[in-house]
């Protein structure tokens, strides 16, 4: 139970699928910075949050967290279902979720309506799902601590594409989503700008994320997220070695394992096939790791769910 693989090359997607639901967990427990008189209950907001109107001093970006953990699990299955059963998963449904609504912004009838039923927000209107993500941004940009989370949206508009001005400014407003031009017809070129973007916003740790581009390609919504964390107990690398990594009952990766003995919230939850536990950082984010039992690897794909998360969050207790 210490030991966590530090290189992931042909892990499962599970963990990090789960890693991106804690990050939408984060994103809906931030949501009651001054709530401090039950630590679990502000996650369980599930049934009384489709109204129009929010709870007294509810912030707005409280809205959209149900209808993105839902849409977060259910595109996780979703990939999983489509993807070689050997490959990782991985993937921001957080990141996802605000590109789809840059996008809705712009669209109309049914292509609005179908966008906002996948993305869980039918019960709410465009100007309500856009202030909630101008919350949303604006706490990210206000984050503190010993992290940085850059969610970030952009669009790349081909330089003879003129789309509404009204569009540019409110995706601009509500989406930080900065627009460039770049010019499509040389394919090649525009990708190299819209990579050398992406990579100047987040540090370098993501490159050449967009190549063989369409040269018939007009605009094209761009959505990264960085996040950078130190172990609030950090692991000595001095104990970090090869160990075998279990892909699945036949096939053993070695990956570079890293080794900690320590105190950490952990739950087995024996009916739900699965060992769960805590890695906080300094801050307020913990990483959330989920072992599936053994053989129950689908059985815990099939059930995982924003419920299932909470059950967990909530069963947590220092080891
Ligand atoms: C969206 O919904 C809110 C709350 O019901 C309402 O105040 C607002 O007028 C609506 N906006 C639009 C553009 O329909
Ligand atoms: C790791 O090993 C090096 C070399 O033996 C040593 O100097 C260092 O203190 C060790 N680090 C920790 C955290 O134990
Ligand atoms: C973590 O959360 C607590 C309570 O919500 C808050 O008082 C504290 O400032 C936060 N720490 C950081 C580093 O954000
Ligand atoms: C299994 O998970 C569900 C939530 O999805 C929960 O209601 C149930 O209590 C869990 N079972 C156990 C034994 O923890």
């Amino acid at each position: 139970m210490s030991s966590v693989p530090a290189q992931a090359e042909k892990m499962h997607g599970m963990i990090a699928g789960c890693l991106l639901a804690a990050l939408l967990l984060a994103v809906a427990s931030a949501d009651h910075p001054h709530d401090h008189h039950d630590h679990h209950d502000h996650h369980d907001h599930h049934d009384h949050q489709h109204g129009s109107k929010g709870h007294d001093g509810e912030h707005p970006c409280h809205l959209v967290s149900n209808g993105n953990a839902d849409f977060g699990f259910a595109l996780y299955k979703h990939l999983k279902a489509k993807s070689d059963a050997k490959k990782n998963i991985f993937f921001s449904p957080l990141g996802i979720s605000s590109a789809l609504s840059v996008l809705s912004k712009g669209a109309r009838g049914d292509t609005h309506s179908q966008l906002f039923s996948s993305l869980g927000y039918s019960a709410f209107n465009q100007s309500q799902v856009d202030e909630a993500y101008k919350h949303l941004f604006h706490m990210f940009r206000h984050h503190k601590g010993n992290q940085e989370l850059i969610l970030g949206n952009a669009a790349a508009v081909h330089q003879t594409f003129n789309p509404l001005k009204t569009y540019m400014e409110d995706i601009k407003d509500y989406y930080t989503a900065h627009v460039f031009d770049v010019d499509f017809t040389k394919p090649v070129d525009a990708a190299a700008e819209i990579n050398k973007y992406i990579a100047r916003n987040t540090g370098d740790m993501i490159k050449d994320q967009v190549k063989d581009l369409d040269p018939d390609t007009v605009m094209m919504l761009i959505n990264y997220i960085f996040f950078k964390g130190e172990w609030e107990k950090p692991f000595n690398g001095n104990l970090t070695r090869k160990m075998d990594f279990h892909v699945d009952e036949s096939t053993n990766v070695p990956v570079d394992m890293m080794m900690r003995t320590g105190r950490f919230d952990y739950y087995f939850d024996l009916d739900n096939h699965s060992s769960v536990i805590m890695l906080p950082y300094k801050g307020n984010t913990s990483m959330m790791i989920i072992l599936p039992s053994e053989g129950k690897m689908e059985h815990v794909e099939g059930s995982i769910s924003k419920e299932q998360i909470l059950h967990w969050h909530n069963s947590l207790f220092r080891m």
